[in-house]
């Protein structure tokens, strides 16, 4: 049967983008470039963009298109010991979406509550308390039950995971790719403008590109920028190399891979300017330092931000577009991770897409119930921390080693897909790769592996 294919080069890069740009970009990369250092993170963040983003981005929009096959299989068209590593990251992408879809979930609900503010005043007590149901320590109340208000906006996300990947690369991940991004990038940038007009914005920015140089002789920072590009780009987690694996015989890999990046590294700093411009704001309406107004991770987005729209002016317009934003951003990835997964299936069992969609999605859903009781919270936070600081620095450190050093396929790819491209990438793309990121990566994720063991 003939391999399915992207109907344009723009329904692509959307799609790739749809999968970059996602939860990872919204509360993911403000946060860590405040924990970070501010501006002093975004000099290890841009080398990592250069030096290891693009020529990661290149490597895997080359591997999917050259050997037209999802990761296992384009693994093993290398060598047949390699596929076992495209299982590896496809069950790490596994392993991602059904937490990723459970954040989803809320921000589902959030986008309900957004319209009345409905997390009341304190959206700190509502978010735990009353949402997640854990008690005032933030522990759970009683293990292993089901809370049936998080299982339905679940079960919404992954209906729409589940219909994307079960029509197809044309007719589900493409037409819709082409509805949502679009229509993020206008919630995005109305937000920002709007947002910057407030009264304490400026300092919020300011305080987010304030250098604090000393970060840089950090090794835990370098870690983070490392992570957050992998993260946030979708490489080494059998995604990119899916979603390349349907493109035409004739494609600017170099030029796909190169713009991907950009629009992503660009949405993040946008993504940054809105929500660091509303912590200044509100630091400025408390009467309070910004460093008091920020929380981690999942309560930026979800005790931060909501009691920021309740002093934003129209916060029942503002609120909506900003839960918007992330439902969209975070169901384009999630239906990017499937589709992985998906495709794997369908190239190694010779599933149809329809069954292999169907399984899938119903095992994950099933699986991802575990996050929508009460210990979920504690479990996502627990299977995140491994996740982001071992298993996928590692995967990618595998990837790239086996590729540069193993069984040296650089050279060979390197002429591939400056075959097919406009601009041809010199020698420094095999140089990153080679010295660059397997070096840095080395340490980085030895030193993740001490640190964890201690
Ligand atoms: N890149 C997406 C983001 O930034 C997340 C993602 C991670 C998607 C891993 C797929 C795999 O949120
Ligand atoms: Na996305």
């Amino acid at each position: 049967m003939q391999r399915e294919q992207w109907a344009s080069r723009t329904g692509f890069i959307l799609a790739a983008v749809g999968s970059a740009i996602g939860l990872g970009n919204i509360w993911r990369f403000p946060y860590m470039t405040y924990e970070n250092g501010g501006g002093a993170f975004l000099i290890p963040y841009f080398f990592a963009m250069l030096t290891a983003g693009i020529p990661f981005m290149i490597l895997e929009f080359g591997l999917g298109q050259k050997l037209r096959s999802s990761a296992p299989r384009a693994f093993a068209k290398l060598h047949s010991k390699m596929e076992y590593l495209g299982w590896f990251q496809v069950l790490v992408a596994a392993i991602i979406a059904c937490y990723y879809v459970a954040v989803i979930g809320w921000s589902i609900s959030y986008l309900g509550f957004s319209f009345t503010q409905s997390w009341g005043v304190d959206a700190n007590a509502f978010f735990f308390g009353e949402y997640l149901k854990l008690r005032g320590d933030n522990s759970p109340s009683a293990l292993g039950s089901l809370q049936w208000h998080i299982v339905a906006p679940i079960l919404l996300a992954w209906a729409v995971s589940f219909y994307a990947t079960f029509t197809g690369v044309r007719t589900g991940i493409e037409r819709l790719g082409k509805i949502m991004m679009p229509l993020l990038f206008i919630m995005v940038v109305v937000l920002t403008l709007r947002v910057l007009m407030l009264p304490g914005a400026a300092d919020g920015v300011n305080w987010m590109f304030k250098p604090d140089f000393s970060a840089l002789l950090n090794p835990k920072v370098w870690s983070a920028a490392y992570g957050q590009i992998f993260f946030t780009l979708s490489v080494g987690f059998a995604i990119m190399i899916a979603y390349s694996s349907y493109l035409p015989e004739k494609s600017d890999i170099n030029n796909n891979a190169i713009m991907t990046v950009f629009i992503n590294c660009g949405f993040s700093m946008m993504a940054g300017v809105m929500i660091f411009a509303v912590l200044g704001y509100m630091a400025a309406q408390q009467g309070v330092p910004l460093t008091e107004v920020v929380s981690s991770g999942v309560g930026l987005a979800f005790v931060t931000i909501p009691t920021a729209i309740n002093l934003l002016p129209m916060p029942w317009l503002l609120g909506p577009m900003f839960f918007i934003a992330l439902v969209v951003a975070g169901l384009s990835s999630h239906i990017s991770i499937m589709e992985a997964v998906v495709s794997s299936a369908i190239d190694k069992m010779g599933w149809t897409r329809r069954k292999a969609a169907a399984v899938i999605c119903g095992a994950g859903a099933l699986i991802s119930m575990a996050y929508a009781t009460n210990g979920g919270l504690l479990l996502l936070d627990i299977v995140d921390y491994y996740i982001n600081n071992i298993a996928l620095l590692g995967s990618c450190l595998i990837e790239l080693f086996l590729m540069a050093w193993v069984f040296k396929k650089l050279p060979e790819l390197r002429s591939h897909v400056n075959s097919i491209s406009e601009i041809a990438v010199g020698y420094w793309w095999e140089f990153c790769i080679r010295y660059l990121c397997v070096g840095l990566l080395l340490v980085i994720v030895g030193n993740n592996l001490v640190t964890a063991a201690t």
